[in-house]
């Protein structure tokens, strides 16, 4: 089965690009940047990646992004994660970023997204996977402070397709960015927001309704509202589920406890993605494996998965029959084999 996880054509469509930061890079990179990091090797970093929930984990993710400093840094992240994509039969990638984490630290918003576009650019070239970037709001802060980053992206709006939402989510409901989602929207942007995480399934509610999001990211929270979970499948919003993620911060003690599966029953359009890889043990086909070993999903429940995240992506709606009918015929041919 692992092999068949390893061969099936996917899409990612919860990736934080700072997630994919292994700690060799960030060793790397704080050496050449002359960053000073409170770990004394790579290993003793790697210690530290045992979280007790979101913001414990959120505070060692926005101290080790200190070392992304250069236009060049930003391209090497990508170009790195598209690398792995690449090797991991994602054949699609839509990447989150965070700019406020950036921009606070005296980095340029132009660095960051020339040098994350420039390495989607030359992936895309080079035979894939093609990606789409969305800019990324951290709900901990002020309203206003999103607001100005939308503004101050006005330049490089070409080059993002859609706006998230995410940082520690408890205290922080969706409505309180109505008004900067209401803008991105009418700038042509699609939406997207982390719900349903930390936060209660009336979030993942919230987010729909106030801010329009079009897919939820994680959402897993919404299996404790029944009348949610019928209108998500009804409606076809995709959750953009992170298994691994979901276990090391302690939202479910494991997999088995874990609403994936029932969510899919339900008929919720459910795709199934990494997260910060870096930090959470593994990119996207270990995330597969989780969820397969611990439902003992077969090939034609694993192509759905795959399928969904083809249906769920920004592609054009003219591009993704295709991708879906690659996928049948590789379950075609394996079921075959
Ligand atoms: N949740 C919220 N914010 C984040 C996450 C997450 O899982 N990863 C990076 N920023
Ligand atoms: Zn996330």
């Amino acid at each position: 089965m692992d092999e068949f996880i390893a061969g099936l054509p996917k899409a990612e469509l919860h990736l934080h690009i700072e997630g994919t930061l292994e700690p060799e890079m960030v060793f790397a990179l704080a050496e050449r940047n002359g960053v000073k990091l409170p770990y004394a090797s790579v290993e003793a970093l790697r210690r530290a990646y045992d979280f007790r929930d979101l913001q414990n984990f959120l505070d060692l993710y926005y101290q080790a992004t200190q070392v992304l400093v250069t236009e060049q840094d930003f391209y090497g992240l990508a170009r790195a994660y598209l690398a792995r994509a690449r090797d991991e039969n994602i054949r699609h990638a839509e990447i989150f970023f965070d700019p406020q984490a950036h921009t606070r630290r005296g980095v340029s918003l132009g660095a960051v997204v020339e040098g994350l576009s420039a390495a989607m650019k030359d992936a895309a070239r080079e035979g894939g996977p093609t990606s789409r970037l969305i800019m990324c709001f951290l709900r901990d802060l002020p309203a206003e402070d999103a607001m100005a980053t939308l503004d101050a992206a006005s330049h490089w709006l070409d080059r993002m397709s859609g706006v998230g939402l995410d940082s520690a989510e408890a205290g922080n409901p969706p409505g309180k960015f109505t008004e900067v989602f209401e803008r991105a929207r009418s700038l042509g942007l699609r939406a997207v927001a982390h719900a349903g995480e930390e936060g209660p399934s009336a979030y993942v509610a919230e987010a729909l309704d106030r801010l329009q999001i079009e897919r939820v990211d994680h959402g897993v929270h919404a299996i404790d509202d029944r009348a949610l979970v019928a209108r998500l499948a009804g409606e076809r919003i995709p959750l953009t589920i992170c298994p691994l993620s979901n276990i090391r911060l302690r939202v479910y003690p494991d997999m088995r406890a874990h609403p994936l599966k029932r969510l899919m029953d339900a008929g919720v359009v459910v795709t199934v993605n990494s997260d910060d890889p870096a930090y959470f043990g593994g990119y996207v086909n270990a995330n597969y494996r989780v969820v397969q070993e611990a439902f003992a999903l077969g090939r034609g429940e694993l192509g759905q998965l795959a399928k969904n995240s083809f249906a769920a992506s920004f592609l054009s709606e003219q591009g993704k029959p295709d991708r879906i009918a690659e996928i049948d015929a590789y379950v075609k041919t394996q079921q075959a084999a």
